[in-house]
């Protein structure tokens, strides 16, 4: 391909999103939402949503999915999201995302989907008795990013090989489609620092992803945890007998001790080096209870605000309804241009 590939100029957009899997846990809050908090302090529009399009790939209980939306859309508020500066919303009230996804199952090669490691995963051995969606899960996350132009999005380690998806996506569909144009602009990952909350692995297993679908609750720190139940998860969590070591070089053969001082580090803003220089020659008995008192502070008012606003749903529902609307207008342009670059017959 020629390097005269136009660029996009258009402006800069923000868009994240999370399932509606249970309650929201630390992860969530260091890999990404406490980085779409500080993004919408920024000139750009934001667009938080809450992906329940995606929940429906694996079984779920359709009596649940409403509450369990309602559920993350109170964690993002709870957390800093502004409603009033960033559109929250669910992702099944904008159904041009669906619109899009389908023209890009038409631009996304086979190939590239069979790449994505987070469908091995996810599909475990049984691979044929997945359904369709979760294979063409990340075209729909990629509809999701650029039916807003976004450029940048605020995520997790693990959703890097997405992203880097969403950009093939939209360089083939400018290649293909654009006329000589950027339409589609190539969407940025914006994802911290390895050690400063990217990746936060289980409490149970070190070599493990903190997860929602995990089925320990003893695994992960919720948003929504009270201060005992955190301190008596991270009393629990998984250590080796060694005292902590005066180096991070020292911790690399000791996955479930970086990550309890990866976490310590994340929560007060400090390198994993400075945590060492501060507690190295600590066993875990002195260690933890330092780390619970951290995680405590940290999340008693997160969870104080959570509670309290999911004790109003008809408020919530409100505020998704608002961010339907503003996600609506800002798609409604895009869809009609997409619609019309790729052909589609006009009434
Ligand atoms: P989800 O719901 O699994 O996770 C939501 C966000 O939290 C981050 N995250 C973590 N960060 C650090 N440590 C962890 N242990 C950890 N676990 C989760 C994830 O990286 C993510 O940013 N496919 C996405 C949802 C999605 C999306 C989108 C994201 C759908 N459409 C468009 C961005 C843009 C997912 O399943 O995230």
């Amino acid at each position: 391909m020629s390097d005269a590939m136009p660029v996009y100029t258009g402006p800069e957009r923000i868009l994240s999103g999370m399932q509606p899997t249970g309650g929201l846990h630390i992860g969530n809050y260091l890999g990404a939402l406490k980085h779409w908090v500080r993004l919408q302090e920024g000139a750009a529009d934001c667009f938080y949503c809450v992906v329940d399009m995606h929940a429906i790939t694996v079984a779920h209980d359709p009596a649940e999915l409403p509450g369990r939306v309602r559920s993350a859309a109170a964690a993002y508020i709870a957390a800093g999201v502004d409603p009033d500066r960033s559109a929250v919303f669910a992702q099944s009230a904008v159904p041009a995302h669906a619109e899009l996804a389908w023209i890009f199952q038409c631009v996304a090669r086979l190939g590239w989907l069979e790449r994505m490691t987070q469908f091995k995963d996810k599909a475990g051995k049984d691979a044929e008795r997945a359904s369709v969606g979760l294979f063409t899960y990340p075209v729909l996350q990629a509809a999701d990013i650029l039916i807003y132009k976004a450029t940048h999005v605020p995520v997790g380690e693990d959703q890097k090989q997405h992203l880097e998806l969403s950009r093939d996506i939209a360089a083939r569909f400018n290649r293909d489609f654009g006329g000589g144009e950027a339409v589609l602009p190539l969407p940025e990952p914006v994802i911290p620092p390895s050690g400063a909350g990217a990746r936060i692995m289980s409490l149970k297993d070190g070599t493990a992803k903190m997860s929602k679908s995990d089925p320990s609750d003893n695994s992960r720190i919720n948003l929504h945890d009270d201060a005992d139940t955190i301190a008596r998860k991270i009393k629990k969590a998984k250590t080796d007998a060694e005292p902590l070591p005066a180096t991070t070089a020292e911790l690399d053969a000791r996955p479930e001790a970086r990550n309890l001082v990866g976490l310590y580090a994340a929560l007060t803003g400090i390198s994993a080096q400075a945590v060492l220089d501060e507690h190295a020659g600590q066993g875990f008995g002195a260690f933890k209870p330092a780390l619970a008192e951290i995680a405590v502070q940290f999340i008693a008012p997160i969870a104080g605000e959570y509670a309290r606003l999911i004790a109003d749903p008809a408020e919530i529902d409100r505020v998704l309804t608002r961010g339907a609307e503003r996600a609506r207008a800002a798609a409604d342009p895009v869809i009609a241009q997409v619609r019309e670059r790729v052909g589609y017959w006009k009434a």
